[in-house]
């Protein structure tokens, strides 16, 4: 895979992830509000807004943990079935990583990464181990395989979780504010990671306010505020020309805290 140039789009083979007129209510609140989105093969997109925007619930849709009242999601062309087997398979292609790291606290490093391949993709143990190992090492924290998560740091921790989720080999990966709940400190760990991901060409959407993130790393900047998506630029051009007030406005505040 190569990986796309800033701004750049590709268009083989379709969007990988396609939301089309996607509407979502918490009751009465209408959290996701006619939402259209494409994210190309290859294509990192960063989603910023301000709290409370509806950026966790999209990416939650994205892989079903939430459901949708309106509209349709789709993933490598095929549509997100309500649930079961389908479901099961098509959510394994989407790999996701929370603010919070989420390991299993009684497993070790190593069968945190392991459990999945091993249960849902049915690999064998010894297959599973020898490429969980790889991806350990290649997230850079290989020497605590045999520790347990709280053994760990946050940012080795949220390390282990891109491993986890990597190893699914999934098409895409969803990143939910990763380094939020990070020391300043091991911020750069985590984000070095996901560039390099990022340069590798795998597809990627990002919910991060790391704004040295989105200049490096993305594709295209999607600017979320009260449930819609109002702006959707390549990074130079949102950061240095914004066109809505609400974009102006969000950015000020998040550039000159
Ligand atoms: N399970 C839920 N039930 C009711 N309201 C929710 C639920 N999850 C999120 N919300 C509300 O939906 C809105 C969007 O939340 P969220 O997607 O978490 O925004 P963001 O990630 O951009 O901060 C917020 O007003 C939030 O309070
Ligand atoms: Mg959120």
């Amino acid at each position: 895979m190569t990986s796309l140039a800033k701004g750049e789009t590709r268009a083989a083979g379709g969007p990988l992830v396609r939301l089309t007129g996607v509407n979502k209510w918490f009751g009465d609140l209408h959290v996701l509000q006619d939402i259209d989105l494409s994210v190309e093969r290859g294509e990192v997109v960063v989603v910023i807004g301000p709290s409370g925007s509806g950026k966790s619930t999209l990416c939650r849709a994205i892989n079903r943990l939430e459901s949708i009242q309106q509209g349709e999601i789709s993933i490598d062309g095929e549509r997100l079935p309500e649930e079961g087997k389908a479901l099961a398979r098509l959510r394994s292609d989407v790999g996701m990583v929370f603010q919070s790291f989420n390991l299993f606290a009684h497993k070790t490093i190593l069968e945190n990464v392991t459990l999945g391949p091993t249960r849902v993709r049915r690999k064998s143990k010894a297959d599973a181990e020898r490429r969980a190992r790889e991806l350990l090492e290649r997230v850079g924290v290989a020497a605590q395989a045999d520790k347990y998560p709280a053994q760990l740091s946050g940012g080795q921790q949220q390390r282990v979780a891109i491993a986890r989720a990597l190893a699914m080999e999934p098409k895409v990966m969803l990143f939910d504010e990763p380094t939020s709940a990070l020391d300043p400190e091991m911020i750069n760990e985590v984000l070095d990671v996901m560039t390099s991901l990022a340069r590798e060409g795998m597809t990627m959407i990002v919910v991060t306010h790391e704004m040295g993130f989105a200049r490096r790393a993305a594709n295209r900047v999607v600017f979320m505020d009260g449930g819609r998506v109002v702006e959707s630029s390549d990074p130079e051009s949102f950061f240095t020309n914004p066109q809505s007030d609400r974009a102006k406005d969000f950015l000020s505040k998040i550039l000159n805290h």
